[in-house]
């Protein structure tokens, strides 16, 4: 069985066992937020002992070579024996000031922040109310259109951090950034070829900066965004993208939802299912980029769903919003 030192303490850990589940387990306080090693706000440092493989997914090779790893993905090999560290401080957290805090929808929040970060919109970054507590958001904003950067964020009122940013987080509050981490946002390169954007929910938020973006590097091709939602009263930024739809001719915009109330209905919003309406607007996809974001089934099926249609997996970009409570 592997054998584990926290802090110079032994913590037992079970053969199939993550590390922080075992210290969890052990009591210890450790931070955490996806478990599914991509926020990295799990990350520790190892001081000696062999490292397993699959345990530093998206870290950068300097932190590799310090020997920081995900927690959450670390499942020791039965014969290791390992000392890892608290807290990694020479992790950097980059200081944030909330520069706005609206709610923009039923119940979808934009913080707006303030934060010395290069980014590409479409990234993620985690961001940290305090030593413990951190969730990750994607990015919306276009660093040359606005100062700030902008996440959109769905309120769970049960929530930890969500109901936090909503009912307590003011203006002027100073928070802290980690990352940005992430693949799925646009690359220039290709101005002409076709553009596929599809979301659902908050998952708006990486389409709406990969989008700008597009616009801003001049992307020539068509531009197709796609916005599910159960029921139309949950769409959001409904007149933003209005208006950028009517500036450019190469875009084109779709809310879809099964259910559309009667001030919902017309050509802007289409009853029915979005895998369905993709399918039928896009039934040959060789030539496309595509960008998904939202909940796994839905970018799971969905992006088999292009692959069927021909689409290049290398030009299937997507950006998974894990089920855990926000
Ligand atoms: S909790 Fe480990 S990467 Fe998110």
């Amino acid at each position: 069985m592997a054998k584990l030192f926290f802090d110079g303490k032994a913590v037992p850990i079970g053969p199939s066992e993550s590390i922080l589940d075992a210290l969890l387990r052990d009591g210890y306080n450790v931070p955490y937020g996806c478990k599914s090693g991509a926020c990295q706000s799990c990350m520790l440092q190892a001081q000696s002992g062999e490292l397993p493989a699959n345990c530093q997914p998206g870290l950068s090779d300097s932190l590799k070579q310090l020997g920081y790893f995900l927690s959450c993905s670390c499942y020791p090999k039965a014969d290791a024996t390992l000392q890892v560290h608290s807290s990694p401080d020479s992790v950097q957290k980059v200081p944030a000031v909330v520069k706005e805090k609206t709610f923009i929808g039923k119940n979808t929040l934009r913080l707006r922040l303030r934060a010395a970060i290069n980014y590409q919109p479409g990234q993620y970054l985690t961001v940290w109310k305090d030593a413990k507590l951190a969730r990750s958001y994607s990015i919306a904003s276009v660093a040359s259109l606005q100062p700030e950067l902008e996440f959109h964020i769905k309120h769970i009122p049960q929530g930890e951090f969500s109901n936090w940013v909503a009912t307590a987080l003011q203006t002027g509050d100073t928070l802290y950034l980690q990352g940005p981490m992430g693949t799925c946002f646009y690359t220039s390169g290709k101005p002409e070829q076709p553009l596929v954007l599809a979301g659902i929910g908050t998952g708006l938020a990486p389409l709406y900066g990969i989008l700008r973006e597009a616009l801003e590097q001049q992307h020539s091709g068509e531009v197709f965004l796609y916005v599910g939602a159960k029921s139309s009263e949950n769409f959001y930024y409904v007149e933003k993208l209005k208006q950028l739809e009517s500036s450019y001719s190469n875009v084109q915009v779709k809310f879809i939802c099964q259910h559309t109330t009667a001030d919902h209905s017309g050509d802007y919003y289409v009853p029915g299912d979005i895998y369905e309406i993709i399918k039928q607007r896009h039934p040959d996809m060789k030539q496309h980029k595509i960008f998904l974001c939202g909940a796994e089934s839905f970018v799971r099926k969905l992006k088999k769903q292009c692959f069927l249609a021909g689409a290049n997996m290398n030009e299937i970009l997507v950006d998974t919003f894990l089920a855990f409570k926000s």
